[in-house]
């Protein structure tokens, strides 16, 4: 049976008190015999990493937390960074390089690289993300996450042989096992991805903001 990875990213969504109710209610929905082969990981705000967290542990929820940026610095004098050391004590993975970042935070390749650095220092699992195969991947990264940029929050999903050929390219490139496509991916067309020989998984935002959706969207990928 392929392993498939789903990761959830709510970006800047949801207050503490709705992300606990997400939680709590993914507990009480989710059916594991269901979603046999997949591994769920949430990438939530950084204020919500804690609480989720004793949460999870509490519900025994199958659920694995992310952080959505990492800095390039470690630990010191650097206002507003949450350095990897901290994340690590809330989450196991990190979202490096998504493209919100790149456009709207400036992020550089220079930066990325050090965040990929100082992410595998404080020992996380690094998801990191490319909007096509020629952009460069870090020394580190572990898991590859492929989003064209115009196929996320448009409802226009790129095709599944097209995201597969990318995958595979990237995946030659980098020595990643698991690249990951993400851009419009729902409970409909999942399985379509899912299918694909260079696909490992998938990454989705808007999806993973409902829990019944995005639970529904985990069981088609199974
Ligand atoms: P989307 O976002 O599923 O809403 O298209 C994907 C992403 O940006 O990770």
């Amino acid at each position: 049976m392929k392993k498939v990875l789903v990761v959830g990213n709510w970006k800047s969504n949801k207050t503490i008190a709705e992300g606990i109710e997400w939680v709590v209610d993914f507990g009480k929905i989710f059916n594991p015999d269901k979603a046999r082969g997949c591994q769920v990981v949430l990438c939530v705000p950084f204020t919500h990493l804690f609480p989720l967290k004793e949460r999870i542990e509490q519900l025994k929820t199958p659920l694995e937390l992310g952080a959505q940026d990492a800095s390039p610095f470690p630990e010191g004098a650097f206002t507003g960074e949450v350095s990897g050391r901290m994340i690590a004590e809330v989450a196991e993975w990190v979202l490096v390089g998504h493209s919100e970042r790149r456009k709207y935070l400036l992020e550089t390749e220079e930066e990325l690289v050090f965040e990929v650095e100082q992410a595998k220092t404080a020992g996380l699992q690094v998801l990191y993300c490319v909007s096509d195969s020629i952009t460069n991947i870090p020394y580190g990264a572990d898991v590859v996450g492929y989003e064209p940029i115009g196929a996320i929050g448009s409802g226009q999903a790129e095709s599944p042989t097209r995201a597969n050929l990318v995958c595979g390219e990237i995946k030659k490139k980098s020595r990643v096992e698991t690249v990951l496509y993400g851009g419009s991916v729902t409970p409909e067309n999942v399985a379509q991805f899912i299918k694909q020989e260079s696909i490992g998984g998938v990454l989705v935002g808007g999806v993973s903001l409902k829990v019944a959706d995005f639970i529904e969207l985990i069981y088609a990928a199974a």
